[in-house]
């Protein structure tokens, strides 16, 4: 079982406001991290990954739930983004490469609609930033962060 770390809520009334927690998010990150990504569409999960691969140098948007995997060479760090909207069982999953990802030393991987998959079947050796995305109202945002730690760190 994965032990949680820490738990934190953080709520934001407009984009401006999520997109600057954002930024400061993705300067703290390490260079072996994997953040699981949930919420409703048009929660914001897309947008996070926009502004977080800003903050690492990386210019080209996303277009989310065409692609099911999308790698970035940033300036220190690859970052592969998938989005698992469309999977409609974990079979599916074995034949795409995805579970050969986590054999990579180090990296970002980002997973969009992650609650398909137990965070418990994450290899262990992965820090694990969970972020569910609330949509409050409008353009107001609430998120609910945890930090479960890797394997090498406890
Ligand atoms: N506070 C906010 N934070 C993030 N996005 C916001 C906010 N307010 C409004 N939005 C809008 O909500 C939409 C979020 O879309 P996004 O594609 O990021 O959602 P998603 O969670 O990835 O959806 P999907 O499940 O379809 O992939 C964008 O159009 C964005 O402009
Ligand atoms: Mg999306």
């Amino acid at each position: 079982m994965r032990k949680l770390d820490s738990k934190k809520e953080f709520s934001f009334s407009n984009p401006t406001d999520f997109s600057k927690w954002i930024k400061i998010f993705a300067k703290n990150l390490g260079n072996k991290e994997l953040i699981l990504l949930n919420g409703d569409l048009g929660s914001g999960k897309t947008f996070f990954m926009t502004n977080l691969l800003q903050e690492l140098g990386q210019d080209a948007a996303v277009s989310p739930s065409f692609a099911i995997h999308n790698r970035y060479e940033t300036k220190n760090l690859s970052v592969d983004h998938l989005d698992l909207y469309r999977l409609k069982n974990l079979e599916d999953l074995e034949s795409t490469g995805f579970w050969d990802l986590f054999m990579q030393e180090s990296g970002i991987i980002a997973v969009e609609w992650a609650n398909k998959i137990d965070v418990d079947d994450f290899m262990d050796s992965w820090p694990i930033w969970e972020i569910e995305i609330q949509i409050t109202s409008g353009q107001a945002r609430k998120i609910i962060v945890k930090r479960f730690l890797g394997s090498k760190h406890r």
